[in-house]
């Protein structure tokens, strides 16, 4: 299986590292592109794939094509790939907002398409991706196309009217979670812990925070109460982030960057 990367920032690289980690595939069956050369060199030297400035060659190249650049140039990425790109090949994107439809008009002839939305998390095999296809991906290619996604992480296969949902909740919620885990973290500051120390125990009390969530399949807001002893510290805070509208504040945000994504 030879897999091509058309543009390789953030998330071709975190998707490289996990195909690597996990074996899919042979570095030397990995090409990835940039528009720079000088970009070229770096990810042959880090990552050991083979690397070009030609989309044209390396779409041409590939059993399975990931369009890994930026949503704006989706469009002019297409135009320049589409005519080497064959109905044999698997077309993996993972720009928000670029339906199935618009992927489709924009190759204007046959191409199996897969459409993703993964997370930067992937960087450390923990991402989470969700994933639809259209009607000319085999159960087969599909299966294909989850063990490289999960390679990095999680996917779940969703209904196409969910993808900006998940560009929300997954794809960019890491950013706001960044937020938090600083946030608390400057609070521990303030009361003297060393900064070092101070992230340490904001992310781990996330991260097992998320676990608890995953592996008991309890809901959030009964390990919530777990937390919040009758008359205690906990509830103290839960009453001020209430106050502060945490709760509300975090729905606005996955709404507007739904609603941003829905627009790209
Ligand atoms: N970052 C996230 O959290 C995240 C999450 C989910 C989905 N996504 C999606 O993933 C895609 C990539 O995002 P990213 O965060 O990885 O962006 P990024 O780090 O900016 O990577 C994009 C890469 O494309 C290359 N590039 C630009 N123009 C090119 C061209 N004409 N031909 C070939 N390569 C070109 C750039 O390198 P050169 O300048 O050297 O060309 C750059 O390394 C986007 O569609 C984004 O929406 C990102």
């Amino acid at each position: 299986m030879k897999i091509s990367f058309i543009g390789c920032g953030n998330m071709a690289k975190a998707m490289i590292g996990g195909i690597l980690k996990k074996q899919l595939c042979d570095a030397k069956n990995i090409m990835a592109t940039n528009s720079s050369e000088k970009n070229c060199v770096r990810n042959r030297q880090e990552m050991g794939i083979e690397t070009t400035t030609d989309n044209r060659a390396a779409a041409g190249w590939a059993d399975i094509v990931v369009l890994s650049v930026k949503p704006q140039i989706y469009e002019k990425t297409i135009a320049e790939i589409k005519d080497v790109i064959t109905k044999k090949q698997l077309v993996i994107t993972i720009a928000p907002g670029k339906t199935l439809a618009w992927l489709a008009d924009q190759f204007g002839k046959d191409v199996k398409l897969i459409r993703c939305m993964p997370n930067t998390p992937a960087l450390v095999g923990e991402g989470m991706t969700g994933a639809c296809h259209n009607e000319l991906v085999t159960s087969q290619e599909l299966e294909t196309a989850l063990q490289i996604l999960n390679s990095f992480g999680r996917t779940v296969v969703v209904s196409e009217h969910l993808m900006d949902a998940v560009g929300g909740v997954s794809g960019s919620s890491p950013a706001y979670i960044f937020m938090m885990i600083e946030a608390m973290a400057d609070a521990a500051v303030a009361e003297g812990m060393p900064r070092g120390q101070a992230y340490e125990f904001a992310a781990q009390a996330v991260l097992g925070s998320a676990k608890l969530v995953l592996e008991t399949g309890k809901h959030p807001g009964e390990l919530k109460d777990m937390v919040c002893s009758p008359g205690g510290t906990t509830i103290q805070g839960v009453g001020v982030l209430e106050e502060r509208g945490f709760r509300s504040a975090m729905m606005e945000a996955i709404r507007a960057c739904v609603e941003k994504g829905r627009n790209m």
